[in-house]
C-alpha cells in the first residue's frame, strides 16, 4: 500500500462470530434472518455503489446536496484541526464535500470491506496531500477504536448514508451511546438519516428498475456459495422489499420460489415455497423522532439540515 495511508488492521483481533457462524445461526432461526453487514463483500460493495447512482435511490444525491450546501456551517460548528472519522467510508465521495470546508488535520476511514477501504483512502491521500490519512479495517458496529494521538482533539464522527437506519431504533440508540463513550469530550457526530415519506418513493428506491438492488440482495446467496461452499440455487430465490408502516422501515427479504434446501457444511436448511430470509431493515425517522433518539443516547442535537422536499436529513449531535 502507499505509505501515505496509515493502515490499522483491527479486523484481525475482532473475535465476534464469523460469516459462517452467523449464516448457520440465522438460517436455523424462525423466521430466517441475517445481518445486512454481510452484503458488503467486494462485489456487494460495488453493487451498493451502483445502487447509489440509480435514479430511484434519492438518498445519496439528496444527502450530497445537503452537505454541499451546509459544509461551511458544519465547518463553523466543528472548528479547524479536528479529526474526522468516517464510519463505513465506502467510496468516500461525501466526505470530500466536508474536507475543503472543515480542513481537519486528520482523517480516519473505518470500513468492513478491506480493499474498498484501501482504494478509497489512497485516493483521498493522493487528492489531499495536506491531510494525514488513516484507514482502519474494522467492524465498527462491534467496537470503535480511535488511533493513538487523538487526545485533546475534537473528533467528528461522520456516519453518512442513513446507515444508522440499518439498526433497529433500540440498536441505533445503543450504538450511538457506545460511540459517544468512544469519543473524547467536546466531540460530535454528523449523521445522515433518511426521512419518513410517501411510500411509493420509498419502495421505488429499494426496487430500482435496473434490478441493481435485487442483485445486491441476491449476492448474499452468491457470497455463501463463494466463501462457504454453500449449496444454494440462487435462481430459486427472488428479491422482495416493501415499506412496513407499523415499524417505519423498508424491509428486504430473499423469498424462496419453491421447496428447496440450502446446505452449509453439514447443516441443511429447508425453505418452503414463499418462505423468506429477512436480509435488511432500513428504518426511516422524522426529524424530531431522530432527535429524541439522539437525546436518549446522551447527545445534544445542535443542528439539522434537510432538502427542500424533506426527503433526507443530516444531524449534528454534540456530546458536551
Ligand atoms: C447502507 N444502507 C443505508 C442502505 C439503505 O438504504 O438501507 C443499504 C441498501 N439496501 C438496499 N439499498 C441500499
Amino acid at each position: 500500500m502507499s505509505t501515505a495511508v496509515r493502515f490499522h488492521d483491527q479486523h484481525a483481533d475482532e473475535t465476534g462470530p464469523s460469516f459462517r457462524d452467523d449464516v448457520i445461526a440465522g438460517l436455523a432461526r424462525f423466521p430466517k434472518a441475517l445481518s445486512p453487514k454481510y452484503f458488503y463483500d467486494e462485489r456487494g460493495s460495488l453493487l451498493f455503489e451502483s445502487i447509489c447512482h440509480q435514479p430511484e435511490y434519492y438518498l445519496t444525491r439528496t444527502e450530497e446536496g445537503i452537505l454541499a450546501e451546509a459544509a461551511e456551517e458544519i465547518a463553523a460548528l466543528v472548528g479547524p484541526e479536528s479529526l474526522l472519522v468516517e464510519l463505513g467510508s465506502g467510496a468516500s465521495h461525501k466526505v470530500r464535500l466536508l474536507l475543503e470546508a472543515m480542513r481537519p488535520s486528520r482523517y480516519l476511514g473505518v470500513d468492513i470491506s478491506r480493499d474498498f477501504l484501501l482504494r478509497s483512502t489512497r485516493r483521498l491521500a493522493a487528492d489531499y496531500p495536506w491531510l494525514e490519512v488513516h484507514a482502519a479495517w474494522a467492524d465498527f458496529s462491534e467496537r470503535l477504536r480511535l488511533p493513538p494521538g487523538v487526545e485533546g482533539r475534537r473528533v467528528v464522527a461522520f456516519f453518512p448514508g442513513s446507515s444508522i437506519g440499518n439498526f433497529s431504533p433500540a440498536e441505533a440508540e445503543a450504538f450511538l451511546a457506545r460511540l459517544r463513550r468512544a469519543l473524547p469530550p467536546a466531540s460530535g457526530v454528523l449523521i445522515g438519516v433518511d426521512l419518513i415519506k410517501d411510500h411509493d418513493i420509498l419502495e421505488a428506491a429499494y426496487n430500482d428498475a435496473a434490478g441493481v438492488t435485487a442483485a445486491f440482495n441476491l449476492n448474499l446467496l452468491e457470497r455463501m456459495r463463494r466463501e462457504l461452499g454453500a449449496s444454494v440455487e440462487v435462481d430459486g430465490f427472488r428479491h422482495l422489499s416493501f415499506f412496513n408502516e407499523a415499524a417505519s422501515r423498508i424491509e428486504m427479504h430473499l423469498v424462496s420460489e419453491c421447496r428447496q434446501t440450502l446446505v452449509v457444511d453439514q447443516h441443511r436448511f429447508a425453505f418452503a415455497p414463499g418462505e423468506a430470509l429477512h436480509t435488511e431493515n432500513s428504518c426511516k425517522y422524522s426529524r424530531e423522532g431522530f432527535q429524541a433518539l439522539a437525546r436518549r443516547a446522551g447527545y445534544r442535537p445542535d443542528a439539522v439540515w434537510s432538502d427542500a422536499e424533506g426527503l433526507f436529513s443530516v444531524h449534528y449531535l454534540s456530546n458536551d
